[in-house]
């Protein structure tokens, strides 16, 4: 009995400390993972998140399920712990590429949305809408999700690990929820699964909203929460070298000034700080199944934070569907 109520789980970042948050209530947790939350390297995505709480377009109704799980989660948060490092700010989404909101599966969701009227749209945008959202630092809400799932009983365990065997031998559990994110390929098997880089900057200001653009480009400014400044992207690229792009530095102001009102004209680009991390990335998305003793919960790309505490409940549900099915 004490062994089926253990479970290991590789991985600290958020899709992995979100699952043990979800888990450690009812289960003897024990994380393993190479880097922990403080920890400031490249081999892994959580630290270097912008990181924002805006809906992902999807059809896939699992997924937004999960989204919704996940932002019920926050929204709570954010109001019951500022020290956690989530905070509610108003955004606005533009687009160009849609020119209605026939997709915006959230506008239910997510509180004050409203239409933009078209003649306040700015250059190169066909839609734009405000909402209510949320973002998160992610210096404070790592370290912060590790401290109460100490008090909370989940040992972690510092360790590079190359088979979900030796997390089992680490953790005695049989049941191993693999949230490794980028993971190491030796781990087996997905080939599908690799480093989507991303850079941005961050910039001290006051400016205190959440300004987006989604379609043919991808640019935002993001909020960090008792930091005095915001983050500035984005980028997708197949790069992997962890070099910064001066050019991009420039691009990014340029796209960013476009969709403030010029917000940032005359800032200096050479006095930011220069972000490069790496996204977990997996052709077909999102991953979370269950196979055998093994629950995958990986390739949450540019929106592990979106779905964490989504991925985290679907989790426990496939753990304990199982469970019951095991009982009869
Ligand atoms: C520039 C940038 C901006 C972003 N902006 C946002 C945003 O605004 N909103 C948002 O939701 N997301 C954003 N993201 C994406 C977000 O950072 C990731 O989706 C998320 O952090 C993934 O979390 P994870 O826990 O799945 O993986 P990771 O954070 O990569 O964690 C993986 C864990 O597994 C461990 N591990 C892996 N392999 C091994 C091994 N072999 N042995 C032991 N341990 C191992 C690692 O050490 C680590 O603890 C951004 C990412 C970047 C780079
Ligand atoms: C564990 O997850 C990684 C992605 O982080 C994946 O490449 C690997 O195949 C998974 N391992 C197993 C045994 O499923």
């Amino acid at each position: 009995m004490a062994q089926s109520k253990a479970i290991g789980i590789l991985g600290a970042g958020i899709t992995g400390l979100a699952t043990a948050y979800v888990l450690s209530s009812k289960y003897k947790v024990t994380i393993v993972a190479r880097d922990l939350p403080g920890d400031l390297g490249l081999d892994w995505a959580s630290p270097w998140a912008g990181a924002v709480f805006h809906p992902q377009k999807t059809p896939n109704k699992l997924w937004q399920d999960m989204q919704i799980a996940c932002f019920r989660f926050y929204w709570a948060l954010a109001h019951n712990d500022p020290s956690s490092g989530v905070k509610v700010y108003p955004m606005t989404e533009y687009f160009d590429t849609i020119h209605d909101d026939s997709e915006i599966w959230y506008k239910t969701l997510m509180p004050d949305y409203r239409i933009i009227p078209a003649g306040e749209l700015p250059a190169r945008t066909t839609f734009g809408i405000k909402y209510t959202a949320l973002a998160m630092n992610p210096s404070m809400l790592l370290p912060w999700l590790k401290a109460k799932l100490i008090v909370k009983g989940v040992k972690f365990v510092r360790a590079e690990v190359f088979s979900l065997d030796e997390v089992r031998v680490i953790t005695k559990a049989k049941l191993v929820v693999n949230a490794s994110g980028v993971g190491a390929r030796v781990l087996a098997g997905d080939e599908s699964v690799g480093p989507v880089r991303g850079q941005t900057m961050f910039v001290k200001t006051d400016f205190n909203e959440l300004v987006m653009k989604e379609g043919t480009e991808y640019t935002y400014v993001i909020p960090r929460a008792d930091s005095g400044g915001v983050i500035m992207g984005g980028i997708k690229s197949d790069r992997l070298d962890s070099e910064v792009d001066v050019e991009l530095k420039s691009d990014i102001l340029m796209r960013v000034n476009r969709i403030t009102n010029g917000a940032f004209e005359g800032l200096d680009i050479s006095t930011v700080t220069d972000i490069v991390g790496f996204r977990p990335g997996r052709k077909g998305g999102l991953r979370v199944e269950r196979e055998g003793d093994v629950v995958h919960a990986y390739g949450v790309e540019g929106a592990g934070y979106i779905y964490s505490f989504g991925v985290a409940e679907r989790v426990k549900k496939l753990i304990e569907e199982s469970v019951l099915r095991a009982k009869l």
